[in-house]
């Protein structure tokens, strides 16, 4: 099987693994690791994490797939998770939703044909007091409203 982790994915995996009581204990921060080298997870990559870790391909995907921070297909540039839970809600998420599918011209779990943005809706991310709230990338933008949000995509377009 061919490699498709970086030298430097193994390295640090190294460090971590005497802080883990297991082996199997490093899957989250490999993934992590992974989706930084790739933006996403690609079958290939999970598979070999699979084999570093030393559990089956169907286990990693398990929880890959388990887990909304994890991209199982390539995302665009700037990648819009905009949180649709029960705060968020009653704050005008479902608005902000909207505003971007339409300014976009994507549906929500799509990427704008030049790939420059992903929209996606996402579970709580824990900012409930300042909803309702999106996470840009690993940045988080609160208390947002249409013209906040508009601002944001002005900035991103550019
Ligand atoms: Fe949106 Fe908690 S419900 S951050």
């Amino acid at each position: 099987m061919s490699k498709h982790l970086s030298d430097g994915f193994y390295q640090d995996m190294k460090k971590l693994e005497p802080h883990y009581p297991t082996k199997v204990a490093l899957l989250l921060p490999a993934l992590h690791r992974a989706q930084e080298e790739y933006g996403w997870l690609p079958p290939e990559v999970l598979d070999e994490i699979g084999i570093y870790i030393d559990i089956h391909p169907a286990q990693v995907r398990e929880v890959a797939s388990f887990y909304t921070m994890y991209n199982l297909k390539p995302v665009g540039k700037h990648h819009l998770k905009i949180c649709t839970n029960v705060a968020c809600s009653l704050m005008g998420a479902d608005e902000l939703v909207e505003y971007c599918e339409k300014r976009l011209g994507v549906r929500c779990g799509e990427t704008t044909a030049d790939r420059k943005f992903t929209l996606n809706e996402e579970e709580c991310l824990g900012a409930c007091g300042t909803a309702p709230a999106m996470m840009l990338g690993d940045d988080y933008h609160e208390n947002l409203d249409t013209e906040s949000l508009g601002e944001i995509l002005d900035r991103l377009e550019k």
